[in-house]
């Protein structure tokens, strides 16, 4: 009797966890969502990037930023992949996103093989992972199952972080999306790879703030370089490491360059002239009495986090069949 009625409180218990599994994931991403539907998803996209970046070592960096700015602006739904006139590809932020071709040769190719399955937003995902790989970071799994949006709005990206925002707009940029400080700094840690144009930080070598003066974050040894590379008057359109000396490996030094007045960014450097976020650099360092931080490790961690903004799943948006318009 006892027996009995302690089996029927195993199974209901066991009733209960599947039910509670299949709700969580029903709402949620998950790894192995194409597990039956399309199993060579993963292969078929890292040969896309592969391949692409083989031929441009630089795309890594693009195809990286392309899943931040989708997943910053609606969700991580494929959202920055559409064209259109007023799409948030037209955007002044947006503008200088590369790679997208990289994305449509995936899908394509997944097109061929497992038609009308998988979302522009988790090719999208998978390729940034990929391409951190490529770069020599720390491969993570990434839970896939984003349904593709059907709306693109320029307007949509002012909210995006800047190159000139202060540490605590940063800070709060973020926190609206649900990623905290250490998910910042971590995040921001892609700039180990890339570049920036001239554009975006010339205003901090002349004539700073109205002071006639260099940013003083800028090492006065680091200057120079950053002069000659963007002299007054000169091509806005010239584009420059952001990690000085290791501009296509996935590595820490991006943060020894902040440590060292040679961030090129107003809004790097900052992250470690700031309180708030320069422990967390001293972190990755191993320079702090606090527990040392993993980079690559915690780069995938946050990742996953970021890649999870305002999800949509289920039978919410589309599946496209081009990354470039909706059906
Ligand atoms: C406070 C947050 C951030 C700001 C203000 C910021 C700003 C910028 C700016 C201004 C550029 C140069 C754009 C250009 O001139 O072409 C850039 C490049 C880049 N960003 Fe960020 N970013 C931030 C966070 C992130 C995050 C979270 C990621 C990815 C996880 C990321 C990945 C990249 C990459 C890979 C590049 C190089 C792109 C290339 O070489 O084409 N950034 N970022
Ligand atoms: C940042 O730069 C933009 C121009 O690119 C400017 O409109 C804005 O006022 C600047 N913001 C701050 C906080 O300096
Ligand atoms: C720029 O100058 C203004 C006024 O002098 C000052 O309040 C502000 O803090 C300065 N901003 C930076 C980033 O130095």
């Amino acid at each position: 009797m006892k027996v009995s009625s302690f089996n029927i409180m195993a199974i209901l218990m066991c009733l209960l966890l599947a039910t509670l599994t299949t709700i969580a994931q029903g709402q949620g991403t998950r790894v192995g969502f194409y597990r039956t539907t399309c199993p060579s998803v993963e292969s078929i996209v890292r040969t896309a990037v592969q391949s692409a970046v083989q031929a441009d070592p630089t795309l890594a960096a693009g195809v990286l930023r392309i899943f931040f700015h989708d997943c910053f602006v609606h969700g991580c739904d494929g959202s920055v992949l559409l064209d259109g006139p007023s799409s948030e590809k037209t955007a002044p932020p947006n503008l200088p996103l590369r790679g997208f071709e990289v994305i449509d040769a995936a899908k394509s190719q997944l097109e061929t093989t497992c038609p009308g399955v998988v979302s522009c937003a988790d090719i999208s995902a998978l390729a940034a992972r990929d391409a951190v790989v490529l770069a020599g970071g720390i491969s993570w799994q990434v839970p896939l199952g984003r349904r593709d949006g059907l709306v693109s709005q320029a307007s949509d990206t002012v909210n995006l972080p800047a190159f000139n925002d202060s540490i605590s707009v940063q800070i709060s940029k973020f926190a609206d999306k649900g990623l905290n400080i250490q998910d910042l700094v971590t995040l921001v840690g892609a700039h180990t790879i890339g570049t920036g144009a001239c554009v975006v930080f010339r205003y901090r070598l002349y004539n700073f703030n109205g002071t006639n003066q260099p940013d003083p974050d800028i090492n006065p040894s680091f200057l120079p370089q950053l002069r000659a590379l963007c002299p007054e008057g000169g091509d806005d359109s010239r584009r420059v490491a952001l990690d000085t000396g290791s501009v296509t490996r996935f590595d820490t030094s991006y943060f020894t360059n902040l440590r060292n007045g040679r961030g090129v960014l107003e809004s790097d450097a900052k992250l470690w002239s700031d309180s708030t976020t320069r422990p967390i650099v001293q972190r990755f360092l191993g320079l702090s009495g606090l527990l040392g931080l993993t980079f690559n490790v915690e780069f995938g961690r946050s990742m996953v986090k970021m890649g999870n903004i305002e999800l949509r799943t289920g039978s919410q948006g589309e599946i496209r069949r081009v990354c470039r318009a909706t059906n």
